[in-house]
């Protein structure tokens, strides 16, 4: 604005002094890229004429011997490159100036009179890498062009206050990058920027004021450290051995996200031998792909500008092992496979690290692992990107007959006829084979009998049992290789003449009370009478007012 102003006063007084003709552009300000000797430079400077057809010619004189050094003509253009060949020498004071020609006038830019090789200009900085963590935001920079020793000046503000600064000095050093650590308040954002200047030989730069900034790194905001993602549970669908699984994840707070937030993902979700399959990073904060009945395992890392979360690990546990299933299908197609296999700690749990194959088959598995201990095996299948898990099955390479018998053994519920013997199933460790069923024998009299009771029940309700007889109940489970040992238990039925049914004991019980309230109500009566009515001759009670509980009862049996 103020530049327009400017402008506009310049064309008014030229417009007025039109006999001037001729106006003297800014006087030039000249620097090179680094310290390097072999640098050349560039002089730049504004034309404050308005007119067509001005011509600028640059001159260059040694201030001492006031002898000509260059003088090179740039046209209308408002910047000269000067070799440094055309200068030669570059450490000696020498005035600058820029001629304007405007038709056949000319006229002359005031002088500057400066040693050029003191006048470095570096690039801006760039910061190359942000990160906060405690309080602390560490910066890297990229090195100047010489790789040099530079000072730097920093500056950071809360959004919409004061600037504050501070300026640092780098080493000199093999380091490729420069780098700062600023203390900034933990929970606050923060906008910062940089410049730098060259550090020059002290003999040759006395006067300080020709020392050039770079110009200012553009703003840049800093956000808070980012946190851990927080993934919503996933949406799963189950189809034909395929699981479909959704991610989603929230949104970071806004402090966090200043210059926005974006998400790497690590995903482990094909058992067998291949690395971990990394995703491109994405603003995306959902994650849609379809999975094995197998564990699987992604990792979410969120990143912003300052620096990574630690991973989100999300395990998606493999489904609920089955029990018991057919014999392995006879899977032999083209499609990519993988064999993983396992044994089931404490005979149902899935280990942490899991055997895997792309090229064994079932068979070749089945016999190598450990007897007796069941083992759990899934097949998988990938075609394309699509996961699908084809067979899961618990095996054994050879079965046992179960080690022990059921736990616990029960008898409740006993009457003259019948009992309940209740047990608790072998754990699967000591079945060592698939249950078949439990066997129960019932001995009493003399007399055995065997009845199969299938391996997922625990309790069995043993009938037409004698009274008042005492029986001895065994029970074992069987596998396909035999029968396991025997767990024991004794009991005796009621004798039949002891056992009431809950109604006799019902009738009893009441018998007892209509009798005695048939006698407490006689004495009451007598006592009445006795009282109240001592010598009137001849009784006015009316007796069905008085009504003994008699006559109630009387009906009932008993
Ligand atoms: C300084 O660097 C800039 C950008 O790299 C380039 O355009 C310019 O010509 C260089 N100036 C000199 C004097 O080398
Ligand atoms: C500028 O110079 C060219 C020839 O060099 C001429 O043709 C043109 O008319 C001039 N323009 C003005 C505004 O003087
Ligand atoms: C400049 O040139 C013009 C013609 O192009 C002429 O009329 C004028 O007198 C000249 N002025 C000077 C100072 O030489
Ligand atoms: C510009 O400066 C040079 C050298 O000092 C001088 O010869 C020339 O006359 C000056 N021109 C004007 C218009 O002042
Ligand atoms: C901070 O900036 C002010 C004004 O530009 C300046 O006077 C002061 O020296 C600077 N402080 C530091 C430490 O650079
Ligand atoms: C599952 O597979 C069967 C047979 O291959 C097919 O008929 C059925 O449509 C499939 N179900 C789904 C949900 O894909
Ligand atoms: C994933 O689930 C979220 C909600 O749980 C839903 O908004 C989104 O559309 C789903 N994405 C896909 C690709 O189905
Ligand atoms: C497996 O499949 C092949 C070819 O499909 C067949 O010849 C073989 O008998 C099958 N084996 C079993 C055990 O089913
Ligand atoms: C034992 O009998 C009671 C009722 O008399 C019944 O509720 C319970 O279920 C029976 N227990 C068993 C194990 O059958
Ligand atoms: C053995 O059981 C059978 C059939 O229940 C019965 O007929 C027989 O009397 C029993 N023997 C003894 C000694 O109780
Ligand atoms: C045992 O399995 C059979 C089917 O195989 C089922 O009908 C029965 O209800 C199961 N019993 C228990 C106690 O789960
Ligand atoms: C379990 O008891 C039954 C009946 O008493 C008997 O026949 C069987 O041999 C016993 N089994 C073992 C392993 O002792």
């Amino acid at each position: 604005m103020g530049m327009r102003v400017a402008v506009l006063l310049l064309v008014v007084s030229v417009s007025l002094t039109e006999a001037a003709g001729c106006i003297p552009t800014t006087s030039p300000w000249c620097y090179k890229n680094s310290t390097l000797p072999e640098e050349d430079f560039m002089c730049k400077w504004e034309k404050r004429n308005p007119k067509e057809n001005q011509t600028h010619t640059l001159f260059i004189r040694d201030s001492e011997k006031k002898s000509l050094i260059m003088c090179a003509n740039s046209g209308d253009h408002s910047e000269k490159y000067i070799l440094l060949e055309e200068l030669g020498i570059t450490s000696i004071n020498m005035d600058i100036w820029v001629q304007t020609q405007v038709g056949n006038l000319t006229c002359n830019s005031s002088k500057i009179s400066v040693i050029l090789e003191c006048l470095v200009k570096y690039s801006a900085p760039q910061i190359t890498r942000m990160k906060r963590s405690a309080g602390t935001l560490s910066l890297k920079l990229d090195k100047p062009k010489d790789n040099k020793s530079v000072k730097y000046e920093i500056r950071w503000r809360e959004r919409s206050s004061e600037w504050k600064n501070a300026t640092f000095e780098t080493e000199d050093s093999k380091v490729i990058q420069d780098s700062y650590k600023l203390q900034l308040q933990k929970q606050t954002i923060y906008q910062i920027q940089l410049r730098r200047q060259a550090k020059l030989q002290p003999h040759l730069c006395k006067d300080s004021l020709q020392t050039l900034w770079s110009d200012w790194s553009p703003v840049v905001d800093v956000p808070l450290e980012i946190s851990l993602p927080l993934v919503r549970p996933l949406v799963e669908q189950w189809t034909n051995g395929t699981r479909h699984i959704n991610l989603t994840w929230d949104e970071p707070s806004a402090e966090e996200s200043v210059g926005g937030v974006w998400y790497k993902l690590s995903v482990n979700v094909w058992p067998c031998e291949k690395p971990k399959r990394k995703e491109k990073p994405t603003l995306d904060r959902t994650y849609k792909t379809s999975i094995t009945y197998s564990e699987a395992r992604i990792s979410i890392i969120a990143t912003n500008k300052v620096g990574s979360s630690p991973p989100r690990e999300i395990i998606i546990p493999a489904v609920k092992h089955l029990s018991n299933c057919d014999k392995p299908s006879n899977f032999t197609q083209d499609y990519q496979t993988c064999l993983e296999w396992y044994k089931l700690e404490n005979g149902e749990t899935r280990p942490s690290t899991v055997n895997s194959s792309g090229k064994k088959s079932f068979k070749d598995i089945e016999k190598g692992v450990e007897k007796f201990v069941r083992h759990y095996y899934f097949l998988h299948i990938m075609r394309k990107k699509h996961l699908q898990t084809v067979d899961m099955c618990p095996f054994y390479s050879e079965q046992g007959a179960p080690i022990k018998g059921p736990g616990n053994v029960n008898i409740s519920n006993v009457t003259h006829e019948s009992a309940v013997v209740s047990w608790l199933s072998i754990p699967v460790a000591e079945q060592r084979g698939f249950l078949l069923h439990y066997l129960i024998w019932i001995s009493g009299q003399g007399n055995t009998t065997l009845h199969e009771v299938q391996a997922n029940e625990t309790s069995f309700k043993i009938k037409n049992l004698h009274p008042g007889t005492s029986y001895t109940v065994s029970i074992a489970g069987e596998t396909m290789a035999g029968k396991g040992p025997n767990s024991t238990v004794n009991f005796e039925t009621h004798s039949e003449e002891m056992g009431l049914s809950w109604q006799d004991q019902t009738i009893l019980i009441v018998c007892v009370v209509a009798l005695l309230c048939t006698i407490i109500c006689s004495v009451a009566v007598r006592r009445f009478r006795s009282k109240l009515i001592p010598k009137v001759p001849s009784p006015v009670i009316d007796t069905s007012e008085i009504r003994c509980p008699q006559d109630q009862v009387s009906n009932t049996n008993c």
